[in-house]
């Protein structure tokens, strides 16, 4: 079992960013993860906008980052790259904040012209933050997600198929993850 943050980066009240991200989770704690999700439009505006990293709420946020095995960073693109309010975020992270972690990024757009966002835009920044195992992620297309009145989603199959096989891949990589760490305690 792994610990894994889920992060969702919209603005939006009704985001169908974050409701794609809670439907991950429950996928991932369904495969027996333990798995919390942060809304990052829900920790303080203040701190974000003034890069106060000491603030109690962005301080435990960063702390179970540190803890956590693995971590899906899943953002809208905006203007041909992630939102900024992730940004604000990231930006309060110590340098090599995703080392040793298994990251997936996951977007969600409105148009298949800015499919790239994820490689050209997302990937480099969780990168600099010394992610090694960034595993292949996915553009969902937001006329996919369909949100439910129970808070869930439903996927367009075009797009649930290609998800969930690479949210399948974070959970093999995850594995191997703690099967490297048991073979360095054992030796
Ligand atoms: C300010 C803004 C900028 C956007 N820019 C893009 C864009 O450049 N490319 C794109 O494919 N979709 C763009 N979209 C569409 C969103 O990426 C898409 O609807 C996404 O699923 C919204 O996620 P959310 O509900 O979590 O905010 C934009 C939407 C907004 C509100």
């Amino acid at each position: 079992m792994s610990s894994i943050l889920v992060l969702s980066g919209s603005p939006s009240a009704t985001s169908r960013t974050a409701a794609l991200a809670e439907h991950l989770a429950d996928r991932l704690r369904r495969e027996g993860h333990r798995v919390r999700t942060v809304r990052v439009r829900d920790l303080p505006a203040q701190a974000l906008l003034t890069g106060d990293a000491r603030n109690p709420e962005i301080a435990e946020v960063i702390d179970a980052l540190a803890k956590a095995d693995g971590v899906v960073v899943a953002s809208p693109v905006y203007k041909a790259a992630y939102s900024g309010v992730l940004k604000t975020l990231l930006d309060l992270l110590p340098q090599f904040a995703l080392a040793d972690k298994v990251v997936l990024p996951v977007v969600t757009g409105g148009s298949p012209a800015h499919v790239l966002a994820l490689d050209y835009a997302l990937r480099p920044v969780l990168s600099s933050l010394g992610a090694h195992h960034i595993v292949p992620g996915w553009f969902v297309l937001d006329r996919h997600i369909e949100p439910t009145e129970v808070g869930d989603v439903l996927l367009a199959p075009e797009s649930a198929e290609p998800l969930y096989g690479v949210v399948d891949g974070f959970s093999v990589a995850l594995a191997a993850l703690h099967a490297r760490r048991s073979l360095v305690e054992a030796s």
